[in-house]
């Protein structure tokens, strides 16, 4: 992990880091009243988290909903503004590191470019009365990009590289199949030639068949283009699918974080290993040997969470006590670039989901 200098030195980051996040907090007024709002407390949605994403590869937040990663995504791209905390973008290992709190001017335009956005729901993110091409087109015109010609053929080769042809420049998104929308949701992040893209559940809203295909186009298009991606989902196989390194959240927090690999097959974490334990394995073997570890009670409200450790009032483990009440668990490597909060990690279970 890489370390802050201190606030009035430039900011630095490792060349190999694309994304560095620290400190992360982000806080919600819970607002009463239908005529005067009142402010009657707040939701800590993220609650000083820490990752880095190395460039070139794909790092993955994963965690029940709620649990502040959509947050994290809108903070990475400075569109809401963060509590607390510093988030620092390289494009390339000859650029400027940008700190995206503070960028203004000439940076903030840079990083606007530089780091692009694919939604969930790609019906929902298309302007229904634009066709294709004024969508795919639109960031090139507010980044006033080219002309008229040059955007146009700039759309061609875009839709080519998203899988879809020419002829679908003029069709409206409600002329075509979620898959075919979300390839022109792709197709936009992909105008201005970004270096990031944080991707927030890009497949979670389309049929399964389809799914693969666009989590495939999304891994030629990492390899093709030298892209780094902030993935966000809560379908683990996806998740595996797709991550270098993956972080799991509960309640605003990172509870374990490392490389895939270690993470899908050595959870510590209470929480992961309940969440792998939980989750549908294609293998029937598998399926019958491992144990299931069932979640008591519900998700804490995110505007009272417990103190001390936040999984404490849903954790299994039996020695779950008085320090997990009191004192909050920090992320502690376990082997390298393994991290786990918790007091009490376990030994790894039966619960092992891709075995
Ligand atoms: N603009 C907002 N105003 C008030 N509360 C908010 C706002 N945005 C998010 N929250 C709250 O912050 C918490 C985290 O929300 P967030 O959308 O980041 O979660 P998420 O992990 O993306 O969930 P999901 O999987 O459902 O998309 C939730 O309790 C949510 O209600
Ligand atoms: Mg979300």
């Amino acid at each position: 992990m890489t370390t802050l200098q201190s606030p009035t030195a430039e900011p630095s980051l490792d060349p190999d880091i694309a994304l560095s996040v620290r400190g992360l907090v982000k806080r919600f007024p819970v607002k009463e009243g239908s005529f005067v709002r009142r402010t009657v407390g707040w939701v800590e949605a993220v609650s000083g988290i820490d990752f880095d994403v190395r460039r070139g590869t794909t790092m993955s937040l994963v965690g029940e909903s709620g649990c502040g990663k959509s947050t994290t995504a809108r903070c990475v791209l400075g569109l809401v503004a963060p509590d607390a905390g510093s988030i620092l973008f390289r494009a390339s290992p000859d650029d400027e590191v940008v700190d995206v709190r503070t960028a203004n001017g000439s940076d903030l335009r840079t990083f606007r470019r530089q780091a692009q956005i694919v939604f969930q729901d790609p019906f929902a993110s298309l302007n229904p009365r634009m066709t294709v091409e004024q969508i795919v087109a639109e960031p090139l015109v507010v980044h006033r990009i080219g002309n008229r010609s040059s955007r146009s053929e700039r759309v061609r080769e875009l839709l080519e590289l998203v899988g879809l042809t020419p002829r679908h420049a003029a069709r409206r998104p409600a002329q075509l199949s979620g898959g075919q929308q979300q390839r022109v949701g792709i197709a936009r992040a992909l105008a201005l030639d970004p270096s990031l893209v944080v991707l927030d559940e890009p497949v979670s809203a389309l049929d399964v068949s389809v799914q693969a295909q666009i989590l495939n186009l999304l891994s030629d298009l990492q390899e093709r283009l030298g892209l780094t991606y902030l993935f966000i989902a809560h379908d683990l196989s996806v998740v595996h699918h797709v991550s270098d390194d993956v972080a799991v959240m509960y309640l605003g927090r990172i509870v374990e974080q490392g490389p895939r690999d270690t993470v899908f097959t050595r959870p510590r974490h209470p929480y992961t290993q309940a969440l792998l334990s939980a989750a549908p394995v294609p293998d029937p073997e598998t399926e019958r040997v491992r144990t299931r570890i069932i979640l008591e009670g519900d998700l804490p409200s995110p505007s009272n969470p417990p103190s001390g450790c936040r999984f404490r009032t849903r954790c299994p483990v039996p020695d779950a006590e008085q320090l997990c009440a009191s004192e909050v668990p920090t992320l502690r490597e376990l082997e390298p670039g393994h991290r786990v909060a918790c007091h009490h990690p376990q030994e790894v279970g039966d619960s092992v989901f891709f075995a």
